[in-house]
């Protein structure tokens, strides 16, 4: 057989699959409307399993790095910067075209202590406290300019009251320690999308209150793209209703609406939201499918994902991300919070990496909406 007779064989039977699959991704089906992301970890990026690289690169358009980019361990010493690991991901990304954001540059955990006290045990001064912040936005914007699209500048700056969170922050720079960590992220890269990033933004005094601080951070100049929802969701919180009024607070105020971290735990819950400093002891009865979730679960769970998802297509002229935050049940966070050691099955691939039956289904939806943007 010739060579020439052997290439198009080869392209016959390879082509439609690499074709198939390419259309039949998540990322393929939101295309145009936002893009769909998954949060990695370094495993992942290091290839330890093949089968989840090739997930991530297939499934998905953008990822954002779960643990690498905190304060803790980027920048855990003053000076003292730790980059392998977050280059990796965003080398990683690059080579599977996919688009790159930061997570997370101001965040009241996971941060060296060195960013609030001095050297004898003394808070430090405001002025030193503007400076770190400085130091350490300039560097990590710095060293991914041009290459990181968007940051999370300040995570999780709220109470669910719509109060100040009493953060060392706070506390040594009052409220305008986000508008400084805004201004800094703009100058170390003028061409970075700016967000603000938070959980539980659906509370309506919490939206209230960021959409509030989206107009303070526009009248004093600031750039600011969008807020991040980060949407760790339960069976039946937050309600649809809650969702689309705030989508439209957010809307009027001027920004877009990323859905940052993306799960919804099926595991009955002692407690709503995403504060880690929140734990509660283990009991069988709080881990009711250890060995398989009944049918019966699993389908109101699949109907839940599908609501949510039908929304943030409904909002598609506003929502320009929706990024999962872990790629399998095996990988996800939930199994160990706020209670230890539990089996949880927030996400779109199952333990053996197979997309769940909803996948499908949310394919086939995607499809069916128009563009807004
Ligand atoms: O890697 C170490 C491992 O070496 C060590 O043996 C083990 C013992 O505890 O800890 C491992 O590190 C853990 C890390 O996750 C990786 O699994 C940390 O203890 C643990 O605190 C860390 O939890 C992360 C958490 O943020 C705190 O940073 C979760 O993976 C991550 O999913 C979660 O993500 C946050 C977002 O950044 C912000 N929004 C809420 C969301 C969920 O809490």
């Amino acid at each position: 057989m010739k060579i020439k007779t052997i290439f198009a064989i080869i392209a016959i039977i390879i082509l439609p699959n690499i074709l198939t699959m390419a259309q039949n991704s998540l990322a393929e089906a939101t295309k145009g409307k936002f893009l769909f992301g998954v949060a990695v970890n370094m495993q992942q990026v290091n290839g330890v399993n093949a089968k989840e690289s090739e997930l991530i690169a297939n499934e998905f358009n953008s990822i954002v790095a779960e643990n690498c980019m905190k304060p803790q361990l980027i920048h855990p010493q003053e000076n003292k910067y730790k980059w392998a690991d977050a280059d990796k991901v965003v080398a990683f990304g690059e080579k599977n075209k996919q688009v790159v954001t930061g997570h997370c540059l101001i965040w009241h955990s996971q941060i060296g202590k060195w960013f609030f006290v001095d050297d004898n045990g003394k808070d430090v001064t405001p002025e030193a406290l503007k400076e770190h912040m400085r130091q350490h936005i300039y560097a990590i914007v710095g060293h991914y300019k041009g290459r990181v699209k968007g940051w999370d500048v300040v995570n999780e700056a709220f109470e669910d009251n719509g109060t100040y969170r009493n953060s060392k922050f706070y506390q040594i720079l009052g409220k305008d320690f986000i508008k400084y960590a805004f201004q800094f992220a703009h100058e170390a890269d003028p061409n970075a999308e700016l967000y603000y990033n938070d959980y539980n933004v659906e509370t309506p005094a919490k939206c209230e209150a960021i959409a509030g601080l989206v107009k303070e951070l526009k009248a004093a100049g600031c750039r600011i793209d969008a807020v991040g929802s980060q949407a760790h969701m339960q069976m039946d919180s937050p309600t649809p209703d809650a969702i689309e009024n705030c989508f439209k607070k957010l809307k009027a105020a001027g920004v877009k609406i990323l859905i940052t971290e993306w799960d919804i735990s099926i595991l009955p819950s002692p407690y709503s939201g995403a504060n880690i400093s929140n734990n509660f002891a283990y009991s069988r009865e709080m881990d009711p499918y250890r060995e398989a979730v009944p049918d019966s679960i699993q389908q109101k769970w699949n109907i839940r994902v599908l609501d949510m998802f039908g929304l943030f297509l409904k909002y598609n002229d506003v929502v320009d991300r929706v990024t999962v935050w872990g790629l399998n049940d095996a990988s996800s966070w939930l199994n160990n919070f706020p209670i230890l050691g539990r089996k949880d099955y927030p996400v779109l691939f199952d333990r053996n990496n197979q997309p769940k039956s909803v996948v499908d289904e949310m394919i086939k939806m995607a499809k069916n909406y128009k563009s807004q943007k």
